[in-house]
């Protein structure tokens, strides 16, 4: 069976995009899982748009096409697609074996189709910055996510991940979104903290794994139901 995950908040520039790919990109290279990536982020499309400027980049670089050869296996499907194609694609997806899929997808839910894709998840991600704006766009999807039926019963499980994580912050601002997040009862907080860092910036690929997402995958795989 195939595994949906959405790392997803109804706020743009959360990290949506970038954590989505280096999650990705390590568990298809490093950790050898079937990967897929369905880039529902309209209009800029943005990772889709980034794999293929690395393979027209790959192309011009004997260097990184031998690096790329090392892996020794093709570079994941990413599929462009619109959130009104996107539940179908999913039910296409779903009796694959051993596969995670995930979907990168806008960051507002009033759209059509939404709540059809939203259904059909399983793990849903919610990066978190230390702002009350962040905090606020983050449990507002929540809600609205717990509003939306499901497809044959099977439950949503949401979790909250620091992302841009400051240790120079006030920690008393983590701590209360932490409570506040727990109260709740249907969230739970990733321990890993993704720390503010051009690094994800700077070594975000469709093709080549960073070795510092290690962290996250680890916990990922001791808490999520991959296979
Ligand atoms: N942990 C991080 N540290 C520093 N910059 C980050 C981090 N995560 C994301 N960014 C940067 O924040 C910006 C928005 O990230 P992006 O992934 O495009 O967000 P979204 O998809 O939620 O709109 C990008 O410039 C990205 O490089
Ligand atoms: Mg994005």
């Amino acid at each position: 069976m195939a595994v949906f995950i959405s790392i997803c908040t109804q706020k743009g520039g959360t990290g949506k995009t970038t954590l989505t790919m280096h999650m990705a990109t390590y568990f298809h290279a490093v950790e050898k899982k079937n990967v897929i990536v369905l880039d529902a982020d309209f209009p800029q499309h943005s990772f889709f748009n980034e794999r293929a400027l690395e393979i027209t980049k790959l192309r011009q670089d004997t260097e990184l096409l031998a690096d790329l050869q090392k892996q020794g296996r093709a570079p994941y499907d990413v599929r462009k697609v619109s959130m009104t194609d996107a539940p179908a694609m999913l039910d296409s997806l779903a009796d694959q074996p051993d596969t995670l899929v995930f979907l990168d997808m806008p960051g507002t839910i009033n759209i059509a189709g939404y709540d059809q894709v939203v259904k059909r998840l399983d793990y849903v991600i919610l990066p978190m910055e230390a702002d009350k704006l962040t905090f606020a766009a983050g449990m507002m999807t929540l809600d609205a996510f717990s509003k939306i039926g499901r497809t044959k019963g099977k439950p949503l499980k949401s979790y909250l991940l620091w992302n841009k994580y400051k240790s120079s912050e006030r920690q008393a601002i983590y701590e209360s979104i932490e409570s506040m997040a727990a109260q709740r009862g249907d969230l739970t907080i990733l321990e890993t903290r993704i720390k503010d860092s051009v690094i994800w910036k700077n070594n975000r690929s469709t093709l080549f794994p960073h070795p510092e997402i290690k962290r996250l995958i680890y916990e990922i795989n001791q808490k999520f139901a991959l296979n």
